[in-house]
C-alpha cells in the first residue's frame, strides 16, 4: 500500500514539474499584446524610423515597428538636407518609401520636417538675399506637402522656431522673412495640404517660459485665420529628473487652444550631462571619461527598474488625459538605434527606449503595457 502512495506522490510530483515547464513555455510563448493594440481606444502609439528600417533592411526592427505601433516619424530621411539638397533636386526615394511601408502595414506617417533652422542644405545655410529665402521656403512647403498630401497623415510644418526664453529663435527665416514667418509656413502648408493636419514640434515647451511662447505663437496663428492642428512636445527628458508636473500643465494649457496635444520623440536617457557636473577639473573632459558613459558595459537593473517608474508614471499622465493627448511617439525602436548614444558626446552606451540592443523587451516596456491593463 505504503509503495503504491509514494509511487502516486513520486508521479505526481513529476507531473506538476512537467505542467509547471508546459505553463512557463507557454507563457514564454503568448506573445504580450502589442503597445498600439493596447492603447488603441486611446492613442496612438509611434516610434521615428532611421534609413535602414525605411529600406526594411533592419528585419528584427520592422518586425517591432509593424507589431507594435500604429505611427511613424521619418528621424531624417524627410529633413531639407536630405530631401531637397538644390534648389530644383529633390530625393523623394526615401519619403516614398516610408510611405509605401506605412501603407501596406496600415501605419500613420507623421512627416518631419518642413521648416527647421537645422540640417538646413548648404544652398540655403549661406542664402543672403531675401527674395532667395522666400522662394526656397515657398517652392519648399509647396513642393513637399503637396506632394504627400493625402499620403502622409500630418507634418511638423515648423520644428523648434523658440528659444528657451520664450521668444523666437534666430534663424535664417526669421532673420530674412521676419516673425510672421511661422504662420507663413502654416499657411502655406494649408494651402498645399487640406488633408493633412498641421503641427509645430519643439522641445521644453513644458517648461513654462518656452510653453507660454509656444502658446503665444499657437494664438498667432489662429488670430491669422490659419490651421494649426496640433502640437507637439518632443519629450527629451532624463529617466530621473521628468518634469511631471510641468508636463500635466502643459497638456491642458494647449488643450484649452482646442488643438490635439502629442508626445512626438520621447526618450528618457539614463546617462550624465557634461552640463550636470560642475568641474573646474581640467581631465574631465566631456568627451570619453567613465563618469559620462557609467554604464557601457550594461544597464544596471536598479536603473532599468528606475526609468520604468519613470515611463509608468507619464503614461498613468497620458491616460489621465487621454482626451486631449492623441499621439505618443518614441524616438527609436531600441536603445542601440538611439541618438543619445552620440549627443551630446559622441560614442557613449545610453538605454533610452523600450526596446534593449536585442529588441527584447526592457522593465519600462512592461510598465508602460501595464498601465493599459490598469485602466
Ligand atoms: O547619413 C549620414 C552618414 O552618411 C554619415 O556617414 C554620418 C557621419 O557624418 O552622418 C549621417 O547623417 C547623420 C544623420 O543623423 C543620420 O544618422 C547626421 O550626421 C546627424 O546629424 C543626424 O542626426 C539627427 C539629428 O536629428 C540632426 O538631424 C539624429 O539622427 C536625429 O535623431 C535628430 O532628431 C532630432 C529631430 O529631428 C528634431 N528634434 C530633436 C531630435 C534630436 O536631435
Amino acid at each position: 500500500m505504503i509503495r503504491r502512495v509514494s509511487l502516486i506522490l513520486a508521479l505526481s510530483t513529476v507531473l506538476l514539474a512537467v505542467c509547471g515547464d508546459i505553463e512557463k513555455t507557454a507563457a514564454q510563448k503568448v506573445p504580450t499584446r502589442s503597445l498600439k493594440d493596447l492603447f488603441k481606444d486611446d492613442f496612438l502609439i509611434g516610434t521615428a524610423m532611421n534609413a535602414r528600417q525605411i529600406e526594411e533592411k533592419d528585419s528584427a526592427g520592422n518586425g517591432l515597428i509593424i507589431r507594435q505601433f500604429n505611427a511613424v516619424t521619418p528621424e531624417n530621411v524627410m529633413k531639407a538636407e536630405i530631401i531637397h539638397p538644390g534648389w530644383d533636386k529633390y530625393n523623394f526615394d526615401l519619403a516614398d518609401k516610408l510611405v509605401a511601408f506605412a501603407e501596406r502595414n496600415n501605419i500613420k506617417v507623421n512627416a518631419h520636417n518642413l521648416i527647421w533652422h537645422s540640417q538646413l542644405p548648404p544652398f540655403v545655410r549661406n542664402m543672403k538675399n531675401t527674395d532667395s529665402v522666400r522662394q526656397y521656403f515657398e517652392n519648399h512647403i509647396t513642393t513637399l506637402a503637396s506632394r504627400y498630401d493625402g499620403k502622409v497623415y500630418s507634418w511638423d510644418v515648423v520644428n523648434e522656431a523658440l528659444d528657451e526664453d520664450g521668444s523666437l529663435r534666430k534663424s535664417i527665416f526669421l532673420d530674412k522673412l521676419g516673425d510672421d514667418y511661422v504662420v507663413e509656413a502654416f499657411r502655406l502648408a494649408q494651402k498645399a495640404a487640406p488633408h493633412t493636419k498641421l503641427y509645430y514640434n519643439d522641445y521644453n515647451i513644458e517648461q513654462p517660459k518656452k510653453r507660454a511662447g509656444a502658446i503665444a505663437l499657437i494664438k498667432r496663428i489662429q488670430a491669422a485665420g490659419v490651421r494649426i492642428d496640433g502640437i507637439g512636445i518632443q519629450g527629451h527628458w532624463r529617466a530621473d529628473k521628468v518634469p511631471m508636473k510641468d508636463i500635466e500643465e502643459s497638456i491642458q494649457a494647449f488643450s484649452a487652444l482646442g488643438i490635439d496635444v502629442m508626445f512626438t520623440e520621447l526618450d528618457l536617457g539614463v546617462l550624465p550631462n557634461p552640463w550636470d557636473h560642475q568641474t573646474a577639473d581640467v581631465s574631465q573632459t566631456a568627451a570619453g571619461n567613465e563618469k559620462m558613459n557609467p554604464y557601457a558595459n550594461g544597464l544596471p537593473d536598479s536603473v532599468a527598474q528606475m526609468q520604468a517608474k519613470a515611463y509608468k508614471d507619464l503614461f498613468t499622465l497620458f491616460l489621465e488625459y487621454k482626451k486631449n493627448v492623441t499621439r505618443i511617439s518614441f524616438w527609436g525602436v531600441n536603445d542601440g538605434q538611439s541618438w543619445l548614444n552620440n549627443w551630446p558626446i559622441p560614442g557613449r552606451t545610453n538605454y533610452p527606449l523600450l526596446f534593449d540592443r536585442d529588441f527584447k523587451p526592457k522593465p519600462a516596456f512592461y510598465s508602460v503595457i501595464a498601465t493599459a491593463k490598469e485602466k
